[in-house]
């Protein structure tokens, strides 16, 4: 029988964020229990959950960037939710089992897309592992370059209804014209009392001088070539385009997430920031 795989391409990115969510998962003082990112990465064919053994200060920063965004937005994502957002959608969700490992208020539902090699492996592995999300979950194979609101819309998502939306670890993979079509595809679908939250790359030209370009460690490894996947991202600030399309936009630094979440302000080496939005 012909196991479901994820082919090269971007849709390997995913894998290298489970592996990530995997080995914060085990430490004693993590930051999030991942009890389903370890399976990810073992049907994906390797059996290491160690990142690497010897991990350069980039590939450290590129780990830490991955462990702080993912409990940065489990906490953001539940709040919005209890809050009164009980439609979650992700676009590229890759491996985020969120819908199956959090806390969430009666009533929530998930829609989940990316790329249909991603879905069918996720799928698999969570059928496989007997997961059960904490409400109704419709995953939607889509290319988000193209129309994916239709998809959506047929799956049962309502635009009325207050929505929580989460772009993690995309727009980078993306050129400028496509992550503002999705933006505004996310701002037509938005009711009032929606949020959204993304991480975002430092656009074409910070891209070029990026203080922490990937470790040599991740062309290793399923991070192949990550650097060659990276489209550049929205061309101008996330919070300035936001706030032109008639949202309230946040800058929320990563050092005082690292604080707040108890890894001290030295866990980052760079500024960046997770940008958060309300209408
Ligand atoms: C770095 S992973 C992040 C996954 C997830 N958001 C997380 O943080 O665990 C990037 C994801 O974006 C998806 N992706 C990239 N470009 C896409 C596109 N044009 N359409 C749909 N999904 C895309 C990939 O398949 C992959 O799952």
């Amino acid at each position: 029988m012909i196991k479901e795989q994820i082919p090269d391409g971007v849709g390997r990115t995913a894998i290298g964020v489970a592996r990530v969510r995997a080995h914060e998962s085990t430490r004693r003082d993590r930051l999030f229990n991942d009890p389903y990112a370890a399976a990810f990465v073992v049907a994906d064919g390797r059996r290491d959950l160690a990142v690497t053994a010897e991990p350069s200060p980039g590939l450290v920063a590129m780990v830490r960037h991955l462990v702080l965004r993912t409990r940065f937005f489990d906490d953001y994502l539940v709040a919005a939710a209890e809050s009164g957002c009980r439609q979650v959608v992700t676009p590229a969700a890759g491996l985020d089992t969120r819908a199956f490992r959090l806390d969430w208020p009666a009533g929530t539902r998930f829609y989940e897309l990316d790329m249909p090699a991603v879905l069918a492996f996720k799928e698999r592995v969570l059928a496989e592992q007997g997961a059960q999300p904490a409400g109704p979950r419709t995953v939607i194979a889509a290319d988000l370059r193209e129309d994916w609101a239709t998809a959506l819309i047929r799956a049962g998502f309502d635009p009325t209804a207050p929505t929580v939306w989460l772009l993690e670890g995309l727009l980078v993979y993306l050129e400028s014209d496509d992550v503002a079509a999705i933006l505004t595809t996310i701002t037509e679908l938005s009711a009032p009392g929606s949020r959204l939250a993304l991480t975002h790359g430092l656009g074409n030209r910070g891209r070029r001088q990026s203080p922490e370009p990937p470790a040599p460690e991740h062309s290793a490894a399923e991070l192949t070539d990550v650097m060659g996947l990276w489209r550049g991202g929205l061309d101008e600030d996330p919070v300035a385009w936001l706030d032109r399309h008639g949202w309230r936009a946040e800058r929320n630094d990563r050092a005082d997430v690292a604080i707040a979440v108890g890894r001290g302000a030295d866990y980052v080496t760079s500024q960046r920031s997770f940008v958060t939005a309300e209408r």
